[in-house]
């Protein structure tokens, strides 16, 4: 098969109309199928399941000398402390232990920066005229979601294969106003991308020009790997202390992806300084957390090893779904020319970068023809893709043949707009 772009007109055409007969079987066959979000499947719910059954009415709820059930310790019982330091590869008393979702401890760190600041701030941020702010994209939508509701002014920040584009982001710090970054630094979202040591490096040794620079360092897959054995990943505590950095970064994760998304624990690891300052706000907004599901997931898994033995079972179901994605494409894709993406070993994404110009024309044929996926430009700053050709395809929820089925009309639709773009050139 030949690359679309090396074809004739004639040939372009000939293909246009295979590919839209094609395209149209699929759509009569009126499916309804969702890669949208990175959802875990029914299977892996199904295998934790049981963790809603290790507490009974006569269970000992006393743990680490404290009755679970009651008001107290803000911070969490410190075994789930130390499940979770161990985890990140940080101390205990770095670790804060909040409700059900992280996403919420991210919000609520920013919004604890607009209210009164950093707590190196000379002002809190609500009464700056501008807060700008870096994201490396494509990234997470929600992040962006989260800055654009403080009306922060985002700045895209290219990604590379070893993360953020570091010349940028170096240039872009020497502006005062630019007050923090978002990263995913393990498994990045969509890219699946790992951080590499360097860009790790530079990261932790920046020194912006404001002094209340916050370093979101979303590590929400930190251990999901699927292809592959558990990926160690350093401390970026650590690394930022090693440059005088430490107040710089707050560190967040949770088990939305290992127990239950909206159900299972979340985290954020900080310095000394930066603990003390949260706990007294955040002393003002809540009594203590759920400590009795906190109870729950340390009954269930005992240590990080216990996590590590669950992930893997998610890694024989979440492989192959992954394998069949990335199989389709090389099958289907690879040859016309018309894409290229990533080949991650953990997360929950493949990111796909079609040519220029079709990723929201293939995403509403795909919507047409019965399948939901992420919004293209959803990975960008103000859901704005300037190439319009980023596409994040979640492989998680649906069962292999509801996926092999998704990707034969994200194949056929990606072809489609590719000839109606080529054609009309
Ligand atoms: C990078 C990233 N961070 C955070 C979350 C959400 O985590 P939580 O459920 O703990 O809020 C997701 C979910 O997709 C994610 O991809």
């Amino acid at each position: 098969m030949k690359k679309y772009a090396e074809m004739t007109k004639a040939e372009l055409q000939a293909e246009l109309e295979l590919v839209e007969k094609r395209y149209q079987e699929l759509k009569d066959q009126h499916l309804t199928l969702n890669m949208a979000r990175g959802k875990p499947g029914k299977e892996q719910l199904d295998m934790v399941s049981d963790i809603t059954e290790v507490l009974k009415a006569d269970s000992d709820f006393m743990c680490d000398g404290i009755d679970a059930r009651n008001y107290g310790n803000l911070e969490g019982l410190p075994s789930c402390r130390k499940l979770f330091a161990d985890v990140l590869g940080v101390q205990p008393e770095n670790i804060f232990i909040g409700g059900s979702a992280s996403l919420q401890l991210m919000y609520d760190t920013i919004a604890k920066c607009y209210t009164h600041g950093r707590v190196n701030s000379d002002k809190a941020w609500a009464k700056l005229d501008v807060v700008k702010w870096l994201c490396p994209a494509p990234g997470y939508d929600r992040h962006f979601k989260v800055s654009e509701s403080f009306g922060m002014q985002m700045i895209t920040v290219p990604m590379t294969p070893t993360g953020p584009d570091m010349d940028v982001v170096e240039e872009l710090i020497r502006d005062p106003e630019v007050k923090g970054m978002w990263c995913v630094p393990k498994y990045s979202n969509p890219d699946g991308i790992i951080y590499s040591a360097e860009t790790i490096r530079r990261i932790a040794s920046m020194k912006p020009a404001a002094k209340d620079f916050l370093l979101m360092w979303d590590n929400a897959y930190c251990i999901h790997e699927f292809f592959g054995d558990y990926v160690p990943f350093p401390d970026i505590l650590s690394e930022c202390a090693k440059y005088g950095n430490e107040d710089m970064v707050f560190e967040f994760a949770s088990t939305s992806k290992i127990t239950f998304p909206g159900a299972g624990v979340s985290v954020f690891a900080c310095s000394t300084h930066n603990m003390e300052y949260m706990k007294t706000l955040l002393n003002a907004q809540i009594i203590s957390y759920d400590k009795v599901n906190q109870l729950r997931h340390i009954r269930y898994f005992k240590d990080k090893d216990g996590l590590l033995a669950l992930m893997k079972k998610h890694a024989a179901i979440l492989g192959p779904k992954f394998r069949c994605v990335l199989d389709a494409l090389d099958k289907e894709i690879a040859p016309l020319g018309i894409a290229e993406w990533q080949r991650p070993n953990g997360g929950y994404f493949v990111s796909v970068n079609t040519m220029p110009g079709i990723a929201k024309a293939t995403w509403q044929l795909c919507k047409e023809a019965g399948l939901t996926l992420t919004g293209a430009g959803a990975t960008f700053p103000y859901g704005k893709d300037p190439k319009d050709s980023n596409m994040r395809v979640a492989p998680s929820l649906p069962p292999i043949e509801q996926l092999e089925k998704a990707m034969e009309i994200y194949c056929a639709s990606m072809k489609l707009a590719a000839l109606r773009k080529l054609l009309a050139a």
